[in-house]
C-alpha cells in the first residue's frame, strides 16, 4: 500500500471558510432553518455536531424537525447494507416534502458518499439532492452550501484526501458529556469492512490539541469526555516522536475531568502499557469496548482480524485482573463467509466465557470493494438470521448474570435525561457503562449522583440514591 501523507487543512483554509459563511449571510435565497439527521457510529455522531457547528455560525436556526427545515443534512453510514438503504429511504421520502418547501435543499455527506461509483450514482438516480460530499470535504460545508445557492445545478464533490482540521465549530449535543476525536480513518483493512475505503488512512492529532480541546471542555463545566477513532489503540502512529494512546490518557487522567471513555479499541493493538494506566488511573471509567467480531480462529483469519480467539481471552483476563468489576462489551458478526455450524458454536461459547456487559450483534453484509464480498459461499439470509437469534437469546442469558454484580454495590450515575417509565425517575449511565435508574427529577440531569444498585428490572439496573 502506497504510503499517503495527512492533508492538514491550514488556517488560511479555515479562514476561506469563514468567507463563505460570511458570502452567504448576503445571499436572499439562503436557508434560515437546518436539521441535521444521523446514521451510525459515534464519530458521525461528531461529524453532525461539527455540521451543526457550521449551520449555526452561518446564522441558521435549528429547525424541530426535518419537515420543518429549509436545509436538511443526511450524515449517512455505509458500515452495513440496512444503513445505507436506510439512508436513501428517508432522503427519497423528502422529495414529498419538497412539493409543499419548494426552497428545500437536500444535501447527503458522510461514508456512504465516499463510496466509489457513489457521487455517479447520486447524479443519475437521485435527481433530487443538490449537494453531496464525502467524509474528508465536511470543512467545506460553507464554500459547498454557497456553490448550491448559486447553481442550479447539483454540486457533487468526493475527495480522495486524508484531512484532519482543527478548529471547526461544534455544536454539541450535551452539555455534560463531550466528544472529542483523536484520530480518523483506520488502515487495518479486516476483509468485511468498508471504513477504510471511506474513512481513509489512519491519521492522528497533535496531543497538544488533544489536550487543549480537552481542557477548554473541562474549564465549560464537561463532567464526561469520549475519545473518539476507529482504532484508538494505534493512537499516535506517524506522529513525530513516541507518543501513544496510553501516554494520552495518562496526561488527560491528570487534567481532572471527572470520567473519560474511548471508542473504539482493536485487540491486537491493546497494550499491556494500556491496560497499567487504566488500572491506575482515577478517572478513567471502568469500561471497555473490544470487539470480538468472531470466537474461530479460521474465521478469525478470513477476516484479517490479527488475533486468535486466546490472544483475545487473554486481553479479557489482563483486563479483568487489573480492572476488577470491568465493564465488558463486544461486537460480533455472524454469517460470514464460510463460516459453519460449529465455527458458529465457538463464537456462542466465547460469549459464555466472556460474560459482556452487552454485544451489539450483525448478521455479515457484504460491501462492495471488501476482500470478504467477493469471498465464495456467501451465508444464505435465513442460516444467518438463524444464527444471529440464537446469539441474542445467548447473550440476553449471558448479560442478565452479568448484571449481577452490581446489585449491591455502589456506583456513579452522570444522569442523561429523565427515565422513560416514570417522571420521578432519571437514568443515566454507571461508571461501568451501563444504564441505572434511580429516583429523581429533572434538576438532576446533567449531575453526578452517587447511588446503591437494588435490583434488576427488564434488563437495567435500579438504584436508590446515598
Ligand atoms: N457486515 C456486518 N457487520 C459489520 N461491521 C463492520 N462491517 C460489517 C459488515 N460488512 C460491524 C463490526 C464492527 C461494527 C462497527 O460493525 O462488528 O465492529
Ligand atoms: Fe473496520 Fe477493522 Fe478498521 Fe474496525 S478495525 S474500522 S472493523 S477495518
Amino acid at each position: 500500500m502506497a504510503e499517503r501523507k495527512p492533508v492538514i487543512i491550514t488556517p488560511e483554509q479555515l479562514e476561506e471558510q469563514r468567507q463563505y459563511m460570511q458570502e452567504i449571510l448576503c445571499l436572499p435565497q439562503r436557508p434560515k432553518s437546518y436539521f441535521v439527521v444521523t446514521y451510525g457510529c459515534q464519530m458521525n455522531a461528531h461529524d453532525s455536531e461539527i455540521l451543526a457547528g457550521m449551520l449555526r455560525d452561518m446564522d441558521m436556526t435549528e429547525a424541530p424537525d426535518r419537515e420543518q427545515a429549509d436545509f436538511v443534512i443526511f450524515n449517512t453510514c455505509c458500515v452495513r447494507d440496512n444503513a445505507e438503504r436506510r439512508a436513501l429511504g428517508n432522503v427519497t421520502w423528502l422529495k414529498e416534502v419538497r412539493k409543499r418547501n419548494p426552497n428545500l435543499i437536500i444535501a447527503v455527506c458522510g461514508c456512504m458518499i465516499q463510496q466509489p461509483g457513489m457521487a455517479e450514482k447520486i447524479l443519475k438516480q437521485y435527481r433530487f439532492i443538490d449537494l453531496a460530499f464525502g467524509t474528508s470535504n465536511l470543512y467545506k460545508l460553507p464554500e459547498l452550501l454557497c456553490r448550491t445557492l448559486n447553481s442550479d445545478r447539483a454540486v457533487v464533490v468526493v475527495e480522495d484526501e486524508d484531512t484532519i482540521a482543527e478548529d471547526l465549530p461544534v455544536k454539541r449535543l450535551r452539555n455534560d458529556a463531550a466528544y472529542i476525536t483523536i484520530m480518523y480513518g483506520c488502515d487495518n483493512f479486516c476483509s468485511y469492512c468498508i471504513v477504510p475505503y471511506v474513512r481513509g488512512r489512519e491519521r492522528s492529532r497533535e496531543m497538544e490539541a488533544i489536550l487543549a480541546e480537552a481542557q477548554q471542555l473541562k474549564d465549560s463545566g464537561v463532567k464526561e469526555i469520549m475519545l473518539l477513532g476507529q482504532n484508538v489503540n494505534s493512537y499516535g502512529k506517524g506522529l513525530e516522536g513516541h507518543v501513544t494512546f496510553a501516554e494520552l490518557l495518562r496526561k488527560l487522567d491528570k487534567m481532572g475531568i471527572p470520567r473519560i471513555r474511548f471508542m473504539t479499541s482493536h485487540p491486537k493493538d491493546l497494550s499491556d502499557e494500556l491496560i497499567e494506566v487504566m488500572g491506575k488511573s482515577k478517572h478513567i471509567l471502568p469500561q471497555f469496548h473490544l470487539p470480538v467480531q468472531a470466537g474461530n480462529d479460521e474465521i478469525l483469519r478470513q477476516m484479517n482480524r490479527r488475533y486468535t480467539r486466546e490472544q483475545y481471552l487473554n486481553r479479557v483476563r489482563t483486563l479483568r485482573a487489573a480492572v476488577p468489576g470491568i465493564g465488558l462489551t463486544t461486537d460480533i458478526i455472524v454469517g460470514f463467509p464460510g463460516e459453519t455450524e460449529e465455527q458458529f458454536q465457538d463464537t456462542m461459547s466465547l460469549v459464555k466465557e466472556v460474560g459482556y456487559d452487552s454485544a451489539f450483534t450483525f448478521i455479515y453484509s457484504p460491501r462492495t470493494g471488501t476482500k470478504a464480498a467477493a469471498m465464495e459461499n456467501q451465508i444464505p439470509e435465513d442460516v444467518a438470521t438463524d444464527r444471529i437469534q440464537r446469539l441474542i437469546a445467548l447473550q440476553d442469558e449471558c448479560q442478565k448474570q452479568a448484571m449481577g454484580r452490581f446489585v449491591g454495590m455502589e456506583e456513579e450515575v452522570l444522569v442523561e435525561g429523565l427515565s422513560r417509565r416514570s417522571n420521578t425517575a432519571v437514568s443515566g449511565k454507571g461508571r461501568h457503562g451501563v444504564s441505572i435508574t434511580l429516583p429523581g427529577s429533572e434538576a438532576d440531569i446533567g449531575q453526578i449522583v452517587r447511588v446503591r444498585v437494588t435490583e434488576i428490572k427488564n434488563n437495567t439496573l435500579m438504584a436508590e440514591r446515598i
